[in-house]
């Protein structure tokens, strides 16, 4: 056997290998990557990865198009760096973006879209690498540019798929509404989009707390048109142009008080009958993204209800939209405050995202101890899970975290804490999660732990309390979960 044959051999085997390899991230479900982790932190290049691809794949089409007539051979070996760089590149940003996807940040169909898309730009390019690698005739190099427009097409859907994504991701930002307030008051009924101004603020009033990019319920995300229309896990369509009951949102809504599906769920007040016509109406007439009022509904009865009723919906939109702004100037601050403490602040998306999730920066070359803490007061109030793993803190750090009327979660594992200041929890009512895994907690405080009313979850692996402590904290409080694991850090 020559050399050449040896090595095209090699190649091809290696092609064939990566191949499987991308494929097989279609059935195998992502693991759960915890963050912070070297993993998760590579999912992150995605975004800057994926510009690789975009640029070489119609680059490369290009060229191919220009030499393919019979010059093949002359230019062969800067075709196959070019071969080995877009396969490489469009491999690594698939490989980045799956563990984006695992690492929790996105969730719903629109992702599982957009990985499909990529893997199949991907297996494109290696049937292409395939087909070139095997022989250089002109027939053979037809069939490669097929292949390569192909995978051109693909790849402005897989764009599209992730521009989607990323365009409902800037929470905070894409909350904020295009129009301002005074416009949105005095824009005449006619003249307002019925999606725009008048389901979406239903939509965000009432469905955007369980669906939204942060929370997405069912896999469905309400906050923008296309990730709308994307529809959730079921794979039923949520809006099928004119007809409303084949329209799973609006199924969703009319369903009995009492039935499992109904939309919101059982326990929250249904929508008003001139929201759910408002709706009908729309979807009858096409449920489409920019259409104005216009005259509106045939049916004046309806028509002069909705001209009624778009004072109270205007009203409690731009409610909405004041204290979102207010919010907005709290984080800033909040932000701008605690940064270069070394501390990391986001808004807690489990928390109805009116609270924040305060965490040490990951990696930090700053020291947090208890005055960091101390600096935290003028926003107590508004936390809702604080990090402190690895810190310096001391247990004189608990006299402050006592003023976070709101805490929910409380992680201190890897500190130099005892517990002796325990004590000064006992008014967080709040409190369910509490980890102390590899820390000096002694047996004396547990009782203080004890006392805490709302305390489900505690972690303390790896601390100084004794078996029989904790057989009595089990018995006196068989509602806490006590585990002994090292437990979250919920830091990113
Ligand atoms: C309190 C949280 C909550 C609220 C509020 C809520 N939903 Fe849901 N929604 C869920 C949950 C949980 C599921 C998944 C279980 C299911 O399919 O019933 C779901 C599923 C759905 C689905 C099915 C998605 C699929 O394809 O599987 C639709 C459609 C839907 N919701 C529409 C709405 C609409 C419209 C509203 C507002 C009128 C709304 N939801 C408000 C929690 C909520």
């Amino acid at each position: 056997m020559t050399v050449v044959a040896t090595r095209v051999r090699y190649i091809f085997g290696v092609l064939s290998i990566v191949l499987l390899g991308v494929v097989s991230l279609l059935v195998v479900p992502p693991p759960s990557i915890q963050s912070p982790s070297i993993l998760a932190f590579l999912g992150r290049l995605h975004p800057i990865a994926v510009h690789f691809p975009i640029v070489l794949v119609p680059t490369f089409t290009v060229y191919y198009l220009f030499i393919r007539q019979g010059k093949i051979k002359e230019f062969w070996s800067i075709l196959k760096i070019g071969w080995l760089i877009t396969i490489g590149s469009t491999v690594v940003a698939v490989c980045a973006g799956y563990l984006l996807y695992a690492s929790g940040d996105y969730g719903g169909k629109l992702v599982q879209l957009h990985l499909q898309g990529s893997v199949l730009v991907a297996v494109l390019l290696l049937i292409g690498a395939l087909l070139v690698f095997q022989s250089r005739t002109p027939r053979q190099i037809n069939r490669v540019l097929a292949v390569l427009l192909a995978a051109n097409v693909a790849l402005v859907y897989t764009g599209h798929q992730g521009g989607s994504l990323t365009h409902g991701e800037g929470f905070l930002a894409d909350a904020l509404p295009r129009a301002s307030e005074a416009s949105l008051l005095n824009k005449p009924l006619n003249e307002s989009g019925i999606y725009q101004d008048l389901v979406r603020p239903i939509l965000e009033a009432r469905c955007m707390s369980c669906h939204n990019e942060n929370k997405t319920k069912g896999d469905l995300n309400l906050a923008t048109y296309p990730l709308m229309k994307a529809g959730g896990k079921s794979g039923d369509s949520i809006l099928v142009a004119g007809l409303p009951e084949e329209s799973e949102l609006y199924r969703r809504i009319v369903l009995p008080q009492t039935d499992d599906e109904v939309m919101p769920p059982t326990g929250k007040s249904r929508l008003k009958q001139v929201e759910l016509d408002l709706i009908e109406w729309w979807i009858s007439e096409g449920a489409d993204q920019e259409m104005l009022y216009g005259a509106g509904p045939a049916d004046s009865m309806l028509a002069s209800q909705i001209e009624r009723y778009v004072p109270n919906l205007r009203g409690a939109h731009i409610q909405r939209i004041r204290s979102r702004q207010e919010f907005r100037s709290l984080y800033t601050a909040f932000k701008e405050a605690v940064t270069p403490l070394g501390l990391d602040v986001r808004v807690d998306a489990d928390s109805d995202s009116s609270l924040f999730a305060v965490s040490v920066q990951f990696p930090s070359s700053m020291q947090v101890n208890d005055n960091t803490i101390g600096a935290l007061r003028p926003y107590a109030s508004y936390i809702s899970s604080l990090s402190l793993v690895g810190t310096e803190i001391s247990d004189d750090a608990f006299f402050h975290i006592a003023a976070m009327e709101n805490l929910q979660e409380l992680y201190v594992p890897n500190t130099a804490v005892d517990g002796s200041g325990m004590v000064y929890l006992k008014e967080l009512a709040q409190l369910e999660l509490l980890n102390l895994s590899n820390t000096e907690l002694a047996n004396p405080y547990v009782f203080h732990i004890a006392a805490l009313p709302h305390l489900s979850t505690l972690y303390i692996f790896n601390t100084e309390v004794e078996p029989s402590i904790e057989e009595a904290l089990a018995t006196y409080r068989a509602d806490v979960d006590v585990r002994h694991e090292e437990g979250p850090f919920n830091i990113r």
